[in-house]
Order: structure tokens, then C-alpha cells, then sequence
């Protein structure tokens, strides 16, 4: 599985071969590559749910596939019993995880092009599941590329980036969102330097963020979560820049817990703040943050790292695995069709309002 992107240098996120979901076990990430065969609608669920393939477009793009994972028993069945189980997988597969919008609108599009379809037969009718499939992962890598090229503006010679969690290249099948302005500034030989927060309890930051922006060459420093707050205080940081899980109507975005802190950091000492993020993961139809389902979590995600245990048995946890920001903290959205700043309700209309 060969990343689309040659500098990069990682594998791909995913890949649909010979008939088969291929995805990289993004949980044994970096010390090991296992690349992982997907074969039943219960392994998709189980893969997005277990977060071995994670990120919202990611999310989208798998699903797309595992809908077609999860067909290939059905084939012959007659084309009417074929589209009854089809609706069902879809909805299985749609509750893996609730917060990243990209999983309904990926299967949402699924459907839609099942029910566009005049195939007469099952068989063929998967096949027009498998080609709406590859588009959506074709257009994925293309939103990636077009994010990076207008984000990559805000980097400017010599300045410091923070970014939370991954929203990068193993977030998507491309370049990344928040990741893409970065390997576009890094290719263009622009001087810049990344700060990546570990991102508790999960560490996408620490194990993926900072092993792929490495990969790539780029000039990227770890640090906790707790110590961003400082970074930007002390002037190291000129742009923050994460992905978005969900974005309502109005500018207010779910994305990794945390987001919300960096947020209300980089606004009091006066830092840009912008949130980069593909059209698939606008929601129009939710009217404001407070609409956004927050997925929770086990609680051993909480009690335990790396297997190991490191608080007392038996103590209560919260773990939900997602904030949300306020869109009056958020300095511009960086989307395929430009940079948008506020009023964010009537400019994601304007732009986003006849394709969300
Ligand atoms: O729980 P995860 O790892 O799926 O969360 C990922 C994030 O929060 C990302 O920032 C978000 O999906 C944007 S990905 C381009």
C-alpha cells in the first residue's frame, strides 16, 4: 500500500485492492506497520470504532469501501433483497462512531448513488457501489491537496505552527488538512517549524503527527498538551492550524478534546486560530455547536497507557473523546474553495449551502 503522495513517505491510509479494504493499523502506529484486510461489514465497524483507521475524511472514505465490504455476500441475491440489506449495512456501519460527520455523509452518498442506479442486478449494481467508492476517495486526495495549497498562505518564512491531534496525511488519503499547508510550505522550501500536541488519552498526536510530519522532513517538535498554552504565551507560535470532525451552520466545530483549550489560548494572546477542513465534513443542516453528538469513550483509555495502568483502580473517568469550539474563536476556515473568514453562518451558506 503505497501512499499517494511519493514524499510523504508513509504508507497509505487505505487502499481498495483486488476487491479488498486494506487499511493501515493506525493503533500500532509507530512502531509497527500491519497493514490489516477488512472481509465483513462487522470488521469495517469494528476497525472505525477500534479507531484503527481514524480521522474524519479517513472515516468517509473507509466506510465508502467497507459499505462494499459488506455487500460482496449479497451479491446474488435478487436486486430488491440487495437493496433492502444494503440500507441496513449502511446504517450498521453509520453508528461505528456518532462525531465525525464524514461517516453519514460518505454512507449518505452511498445510498444516494444506489438509488440514482438503473442496474437490474445485484452484481452490477455493487459495481456502481464500488465506483461511487473510488470517487469519493479520488476527491478526497484532490480536497486535500486544494486545502494545503490555500492554507499553505498563512505560513509564513521563520514562524511557528501548533497544531492538535492528527488531521494530517493518515487522517485522510491525501496530504491531510491541517498537514497539507504544512507539506505544501515544506515543498515549496519555505523555514518553518511544527509544534504537535501529544493529545491525551489517545496520543494521535505524539504517535502520528509527529512519525509523519518526521517522515516528511519536517521540522517538528513534540510537547504535551499542557505546555501549548506557554508555547504561545512566549511567542513561539504565530498560526494554529487542527481539522474539524463536524462543522455546524453557524462556525462552531467539533474536533479532538483539547481543541477547545488551544482555541481559547491562541485568543487571548491574540493567534490566529484556523480550522482546515474538506466540504464532507460540513454539517448545514446542524444549526450550532450545541446540536454536535460528543462521542465518549472507555474509560480505560483514560486509566491506562500503553496497557499500563496509572491510576487508582476504580476511580471515575470521563472521557469524551471530542470538544466543541465556538465559532467566535475561530479565525477562518481553510476549505478546497478557499480561506473563509466571519460572518462563518452566511459565508458557509453561500459557498457550501447547495452541496452540504
Ligand atoms: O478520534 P480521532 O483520532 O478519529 O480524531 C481525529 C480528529 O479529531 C481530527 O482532528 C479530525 O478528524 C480531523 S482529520 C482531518
Amino acid at each position: 500500500m503505497v501512499s499517494p503522495s511519493p514524499f510523504l513517505n508513509l504508507p497509505a491510509t487505505l487502499a481498495w485492492e483486488d476487491d479488498c479494504l486494506r487499511i493501515l493499523d493506525q493503533t500500532r502506529l509507530p512502531q509497527s506497520t500491519v497493514i490489516e484486510t477488512l472481509t465483513n461489514a462487522h470488521e469495517v465497524w469494528r476497525a472505525i470504532h477500534e479507531l484503527r483507521v481514524r480521522g474524519a475524511p479517513a472515516i468517509g472514505v473507509a466506510a465508502a469501501y467497507g459499505l462494499c465490504v459488506a455487500m460482496q455476500s449479497s451479491r446474488d441475491l435478487p436486486i430488491g433483497a440487495f437493496r433492502e440489506a444494503l440500507k441496513e449495512r449502511a446504517a450498521y456501519l453509520d453508528s461505528a462512531r456518532p462525531t465525525a460527520v464524514n461517516l453519514s455523509w460518505s454512507l449518505k452518498r452511498m445510498l444516494r448513488a444506489a438509488d440514482r442506479s438503473n442496474a437490474s442486478d445485484a452484481l452490477s449494481l455493487y459495481r456502481a457501489l464500488v465506483d461511487e467508492a473510488t470517487s469519493i476517495h479520488d476527491e478526497d486526495q484532490l480536497l486535500c491537496e486544494q486545502i494545503g495549497r490555500h492554507g499553505m498562505t498563512l505560513i509564513a518564512p521563520g514562524s511557528g505552527v501548533l497544531t492538535h491531534c492528527n488531521a494530517g496525511a493518515l487522517a485522510t488519503t491525501g496530504l491531510g488538512t491541517a498537514t497539507a499547508p504544512i507539506y505544501l510550505a515544506q515543498r515549496a522550501g519555505i523555514p518553518f517549524r511544527v509544534y504537535a500536541d501529544e493529545t491525551r488519552p489517545l496520543l494521535q498526536g505524539a504517535r502520528l503527527t509527529a512519525y509523519e510530519l518526521q517522515q516528511a522532513g519536517v521540522d517538528v517538535t513534540l510537547i504535551t498538551d499542557g505546555m501549548a498554552a506557554s508555547l504561545i504565551a512566549g511567542k513561539q507560535v504565530d498560526v494554529v492550524i487542527v481539522g474539524a470532525d463536524r462543522v455546524a451552520a453557524n462556525g462552531d466545530f467539533a474536533n479532538k478534546i483539547g481543541t477547545l483549550s488551544v482555541a481559547i489560548v491562541a485568543r487571548h494572546f491574540n493567534v490566529p486560530f484556523y480550522v482546515a477542513c474538506p466540504s464532507s465534513t460540513l454539517d448545514l443542516q446542524t444549526p450550532s455547536g450545541n446540536a454536535i453528538v460528543i462521542e465518549e469513550r472507555r474509560d480505560d483509555e483514560v486509566t491506562h497507557l500503553g496497557g499500563h495502568a496509572i491510576a487508582p483502580e476504580g476511580i471515575k473517568v470521563r472521557n469524551p473523546a471530542f470538544d466543541v469550539t465556538p465559532h467566535d474563536l475561530v479565525t477562518g476556515y481553510i476549505t478546497e474553495r478557499g480561506i473563509i473568514n466571519a460572518p462563518f453562518d452566511t459565508q458557509l451558506a453561500a459557498l457550501f449551502g447547495a452541496t452540504s
